[in-house]
């Protein structure tokens, strides 16, 4: 695996890759899910990029940019093993250059959800992925559905720019308790990372109660505040019953499908989570 930091190194690199390259954009500090990624891509083309970038444009400014997990050794080891051909870390000033002023903002669907509590990072989330799109040029690349709305958001910026691209999500890689893979999870103590399994309960307990027939859209998102509240260190920001496409909030009987999803913050750190049903 070759580790590059440059844009011209990048594409000299892309180049000599030949049959479908897929391209797995992180911001590092891999886990289980993260190589899940890497593992579908890796069985669906012949050349395969990761990218390790900590983007500064996605964070708020109260937001945990300084403090983000970072571990690059690891990442490289993990990588290698997994047999990725770039391994591609472009620098801050790289993405950034002196007097950046091109955002690429994709609009309603980025407003719900995590855009009104993130103000700002569905779009610092858009110009990154598309400044990774135009230097790799993948056939293919992979999201995690964990972030749902960000896998939405980038689909429809790739439509609407007309990308020549697919774009492929995987499924939310779960601990054996049940709390989604997240690099965020490293900010947990033991108690924390007990507490947060709480997600994951509330999602469960909707659910059985949609399996046994409720349908109505304020049950359901009660049934997560409820069971989120049960739980003395969590601390609900949002619950959400919305379309699963257009991510409007649901109100009366949910008829086809619902997009249940939640923010919950554990002690300091802020935990997404989500599920389709029906
Ligand atoms: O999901 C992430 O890790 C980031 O939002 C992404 C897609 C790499 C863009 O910085």
């Amino acid at each position: 695996m070759r580790t590059i930091t440059r844009f011209d190194q990048l594409r000299e690199a892309r180049k000599a890759l030949s049959g479908p390259v897929g391209l797995v954009p992180t911001m590092g500090s891999l886990h289980e899910g993260h190589l899940s990624l890497v593992r579908t891509a890796r069985r669906e083309c012949s050349g395969l990029i990761v990218s390790i970038f900590v983007n500064p444009a996605q964070f708020g400014p109260s937001e945990d940019l300084s403090q983000y997990p970072r571990d690059l050794l690891k990442d490289q080891s993990l990588l290698a093993r997994e047999g990725v051909e770039i391994l591609w870390t472009p620098t801050r000033e790289q993405m950034y250059p002196p007097g950046f002023q091109t955002w690429v903002e994709v609009r309603e669907i980025s407003r719900p959800l995590e855009g009104r509590w993130r103000p700002g990072h569905f779009q610092g989330v858009a110009t990154v992925v598309a400044k990774l799109l135009n230097a790799v040029q993948p056939d293919k690349v992979y999201f995690g559905e964990k972030d749902r709305q960000q896998a939405m958001v980038i689909r429809r910026m790739a439509e609407d720019l007309n990308y020549a691209v697919e774009i492929v999500t995987c499924p939310i890689l779960r601990d054996w308790d049940g709390l989604a893979l997240s690099s965020r999870n490293a900010y947990l103590d033991a108690e924390e990372r007990k507490a947060a399994t709480v997600l994951n309960r509330a999602l469960s307990k909707a659910a059985q109660a949609f399996d046994k027939g409720e349908r109505e859209a304020s049950t359901l998102r009660r049934i997560l505040i409820e069971t989120i509240h049960s739980e003395p260190l969590a601390r609900v920001e949002y619950v959400s019953c919305a379309h699963p496409e257009t991510l409007g909030e649901l109100e009366g009987e949910v008829n086809g499908q619902a997009l249940l999803s939640m923010a919950v913050r554990v002690g300091k750190t802020r935990l997404i989570d989500n599920r389709i049903f029906g």
